[in-house]
């Protein structure tokens, strides 16, 4: 079956007619898909009879100082993507119909969009949840699928879910990596051979931590590959090295019990990374 495009409210509602009733999953991306962006569509697919996908490389959640026009736009490739995964709908709006040129209203990822990556990103978090929240209310799923890839960005939106009473459930996909342990992403196409093989190391160094126990060993283990990769050409430039819990971002404590996050966030070259593990502590 074809793959309905949708640019705004309007289409959406007729793309929805067309496709049928049923559950509704949405995924949402900023397109230039990969094999995580697959992982999700196959996830959300066993969860419901419709796969909605949107596709918005999204102004607000970029400073101003990052990516945002040299983010990778692959438009006709992601369609294929799409095709071949089952999608029904393709939701793709430009900026001017997502945002108001007089827009007033966000929402605020509060004191746990502020920590972490948050720290680093001031107003990012914002940004994703403004523009989640609208996609919510314009695709109106019943499930929605994110990558545990982007931990924060994950327990931010189950957050919001939760604070703001929204009914949409909300699953979590693993990460998908190379063989070599490097995770998926978008930006991962800027990497020349030289930076790819200093990027390898953000995932090493969540590996050498899993293998503790506590939580000061588990960082000094990590940190201890990230400064090795600090002396390679081109250096690992860290921002953050983060063991949180998972629900609020907050560091966990060396009597923490349950799950942990080990977060890492590098530059390699101009491009900025980010990956993480969950552990079991206690
Ligand atoms: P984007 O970076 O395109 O990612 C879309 C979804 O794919 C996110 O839920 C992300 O966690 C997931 N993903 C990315 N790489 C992955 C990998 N290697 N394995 C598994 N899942 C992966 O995240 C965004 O877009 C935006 O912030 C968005 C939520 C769309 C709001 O604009």
């Amino acid at each position: 079956m074809d793959v309905i495009v949708a640019g705004n409210r309007e289409e959406l509602g007729k793309a929805r007619e067309a496709a049928g009733p049923g559950r509704y999953a949405l995924v949402p991306t900023m397109g230039a898909l990969h094999e995580g962006h697959r992982s999700l569509i196959r996830l959300a697919r066993e969860q419901a009879d419709q796969v909605v996908v949107s596709i918005f490389v999204n102004p607000l959640q970029f400073g101003p100082h990052e990516d945002f026009s040299r983010y990778p736009r692959t438009f006709e490739a992601d369609l294929g993507v799409c095709a071949e995964e089952g999608v029904r709908v393709v939701f793709a709006p430009a900026v001017a119909d997502m945002y108001l040129p007089d827009r007033q209203v966000a929402v605020s990822a509060g004191a746990m969009g502020s920590v972490v990556e948050g720290a680093f990103r001031p107003g990012h978090f914002d940004g994703v949840l403004t523009v989640v929240l609208k996609l919510f209310n314009l695709v109106q799923p019943d499930v929605a699928v994110f990558g545990q890839k982007d931990a924060q960005q994950l327990a931010l939106v189950r957050r919001m879910v939760a604070d703001l009473n929204l009914p949409i459930a909300i699953v979590g996909a693993p990460t998908v990596r190379e063989a070599d342990g490097l995770a998926l992403s978008s930006r991962n196409r800027y990497l020349s051979p030289a930076d790819r093989m200093t990027a390898l190391n953000l995932s090493k160094a969540l590996r050498a931590g899993a293998v503790q126990r506590e939580p000061e060993r588990i960082k000094d283990a990590a940190r201890a590959v990230l400064e090795t990769a600090a002396r390679f050409d081109p250096p690992l430039l860290l921002d953050y090295l983060a063991l949180v819990d998972p629900a609020t971002f907050t560091e966990v404590t060396e009597d923490h019990r349950g799950e942990a996050i080990l977060a890492v966030a590098a530059k390699v070259g101009t491009t900025r990374l980010i990956d993480n593990v969950v552990l079991a502590l206690g």
